[in-house]
């Protein structure tokens, strides 16, 4: 079955074309980072335009780079949920209009769901059911995957995402948008010992995660040193930070493993692309004897193929819609 993906929920427009959830065929993406870097963040207004732009263009693309006219598609995947809503009614209209003319159907996918997909793309022999830390800008969940289709949330944030708490504070550095990136980079030659931070735990909920107060800190940290007139060590802050971040994450996930038993365990997300995270878990996991699995570094961040992965079994499923497709902001997974 061959479908074709569509995803605009953030700052990507992105399409795609991928055989029965496991092969790609075409993956185009057009990002939007250059534009936002200017304002700091993603600007929701110009994003939504920006993807009205580009909307046609990206799946003209990727059906072109796929091979595959578009007679030979067998149904529409897009992204529904959650995101910013301008930019996501971009991608379900457009898919809408395209499923509607073409008569094809209609699959309406989960972002985060997709997130996990990105996965079946990189290991073709992964198969519910594992556990899996979804980290990214808007989200930091660990998700017990049972099927392709029926998933349930262990824990969440309760304040910012990882991908938020990297980026808020390396605009605090005075590192450009999207920070995390950077900061990743810039750690690597830093001491994560240099710098005391805290590792916050959210009482009665063992596997929430809780940055805010992390943020806060180096924010205090910066505005302290500052009024000392002290030196910043920026690679050994931005170490630090890291190891920070990265212990709360590691820690709730390998007691979530622990609590349900479960030996696969599985990251995704534009966070998991961090390279102190994926060293961390691949040595937890070498250790305790699990297995790990990584999306390939360039199926972290957002694309479509993930959407069109995760589309597949959603339509073997039966989840389809129809013309009445909404897109929302927020709904769970
Ligand atoms: O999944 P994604 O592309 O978009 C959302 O769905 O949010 O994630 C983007 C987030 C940004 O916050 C970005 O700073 C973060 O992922 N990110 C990283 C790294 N690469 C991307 N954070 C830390 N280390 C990285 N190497
Ligand atoms: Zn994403």
């Amino acid at each position: 079955m061959i479908i074709l993906g569509i995803e605009s929920s953030c700052d990507e427009t992105a399409a795609a074309v991928v055989e029965d959830g496991r092969k790609v065929l075409s993956s185009v993406i057009a990002s939007q980072v250059e534009e936002h870097k200017l304002y700091g963040g993603v600007v929701p207004e110009i994003a939504s335009r920006r993807h009205s732009e580009a909307i046609a263009g990206v799946v003209r693309q990727a059906l072109a780079d796929s091979g595959k006219p578009l007679s030979q598609i067998d149904a529409v995947a897009v992204t529904y949920a959650p995101g910013l809503i301008g930019a996501l009614l971009v991608g379900v209209n457009f898919a809408k209009g395209l499923a509607l003319s073409a008569g094809l159907p209609l699959i309406p996918v989960h972002h985060l769901r997709g997130h996990i997909a990105s996965n079946y793309l990189t290991s073709p022999e992964l198969e519910p059911p594992f556990l899996c830390l979804v980290v990214s800008g808007g989200h930091s969940h660990i998700i017990e995957v049972k099927s392709y289709t029926q998933l349930r949330v262990l824990g969440k944030t309760r304040d910012d995402a990882a991908g938020e708490a990297f980026d808020k504070a390396a605009r605090a550095m005075g590192i450009p948008y999207p920070g995390g990136v950077e900061m990743d980079r810039i750690a690597e030659a830093g001491n994560d010992r240099a710098y005391q931070l805290p590792r916050p735990r959210v009482d009665g909920a063992p596997l929430d995660f809780s940055f805010s107060g992390l943020k806060t800190a180096v924010i205090n940290l910066l505005h302290n040193a500052g009024q000392k007139g002290t030196e910043v060590n920026l690679p050994d802050l931005c170490a630090s930070y890291r190891r920070a971040v990265v212990d709360c994450l590691t820690e709730n996930f390998l007691k979530a493993a622990e609590q349900t038993g479960t030996q696969k365990l599985v990251a995704a997300g534009g966070v998991s692309a961090n390279r102190l995270l994926r060293r961390n878990l691949q040595e937890l996991c070498a250790k305790s004897g699990r297995k790990l699995y990584v999306p390939e570094l360039s199926l972290c961040g957002d694309n479509a193929a993930m959407i069109a992965s995760q589309g597949y079994y959603e339509y073997l499923a039966g989840n389809t819609a129809g013309m009445e497709l909404n897109a929302c902001a927020q709904r769970s997974i």
